[in-house]
C-alpha cells in the first residue's frame, strides 16, 4: 500500500496534457455501449469519468467512488461544465469500504486506474467489485508502472482472482501495467 494520493494532485492527473499518452477515449470504446452502468472506485478529479459518461450516453449512468470529498468536488465541478454532471453520481467512500451494496449485480464495467496500490486491503476490495458486476462484467485494472512493479501488479491481479474473478490481458497503456477481470 502506498498511501493515499494528495487531493491537490487531482487536478494534475485530470490535466489535458495526459491525454497525449493516455487517451480515455481510446483505452475506454472497447468496453462501453450507451445504456451502461460503469463503476469507478478512485477517480480522482475524473480525469477518465467524463469519457466513461459521454461513452454510456444519456440512458446510462456512472458512479464514481472516492476517498476524499476534493476529488469528488472537482469532479463535479468538471463534468458540469461538460454538461455530463446528470449521469454521474459521486459516492465519498470509507477506508474500509466503497459502499456498493445497492449496486450487486449492476455494473457492466468498472475502471480501477492507479488506485488499487493505495488501498489497505485489496481483497476485500475486489471482493466489493466482483458483487457489483452483472453478469459479463468487466474491470479494466491498470496501474502505473513506475512505482508498482510487476510482482505488486501480480499480487494485485491474484487478489481479483481469489475474489472470483478471471483474468485476461489488458490493453496497452503507456506508463501503465494493465489486465482485464471478469466474472467467469
Ligand atoms: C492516483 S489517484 C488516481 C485517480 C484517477 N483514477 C486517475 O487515474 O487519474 C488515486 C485515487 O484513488 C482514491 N482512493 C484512495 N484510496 C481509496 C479508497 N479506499 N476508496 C476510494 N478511493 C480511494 C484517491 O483519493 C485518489 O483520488
Amino acid at each position: 500500500m502506498a498511501g493515499v494520493c494528495p487531493w491537490w494532485l487531482g487536478w494534475i492527473l485530470a490535466s489535458p496534457v495526459r491525454k497525449l499518452f493516455q487517451d480515455p477515449a481510446r483505452i475506454l470504446a472497447p468496453y462501453l455501449r450507451p445504456g451502461m452502468t460503469a463503476l469507478e472506485p478512485g477517480p480522482g478529479m475524473g480525469f477518465f469519468t467524463l469519457e466513461l459518461a459521454r461513452r454510456v450516453g444519456p440512458a446510462g449512468r456512472v458512479i464514481a467512488v472516492d476517498l476524499q470529498p476534493q476529488m469528488l468536488a472537482g469532479l463535479r465541478r468538471r463534468a458540469e461544465r461538460a454538461g455530463l454532471l446528470a449521469r454521474i453520481e459521486t459516492r465519498l467512500a470509507t477506508p474500509e469500504a466503497l459502499g456498493l451494496g445497492d449496486l450487486a449485480g449492476a455494473v457492466d464495467f468498472a475502471l480501477a486506474f492507479a488506485v488499487v496500490h493505495e488501498l489497505p486491503d485489496q481483497a476485500r476490495f475486489f471482493a466489493e467489485i466482483r458483487a457489483a458486476l452483472a453478469p459479463g462484467g468487466t474491470v479494466l485494472f491498470a496501474e502505473p508502472a513506475g512505482h508498482v512493479k510487476e510482482p505488486e501488479f501480480e499480487a494485485s491481479v491474484a487478489a481479483g482472482i481469489a475474489a472470483g474473478l478471471r483474468r485476461a490481458p489488458g490493453p496497452a497503456v503507456a506508463r501503465s501495467r494493465t489486465a482485464l477481470l471478469a466474472l467467469p
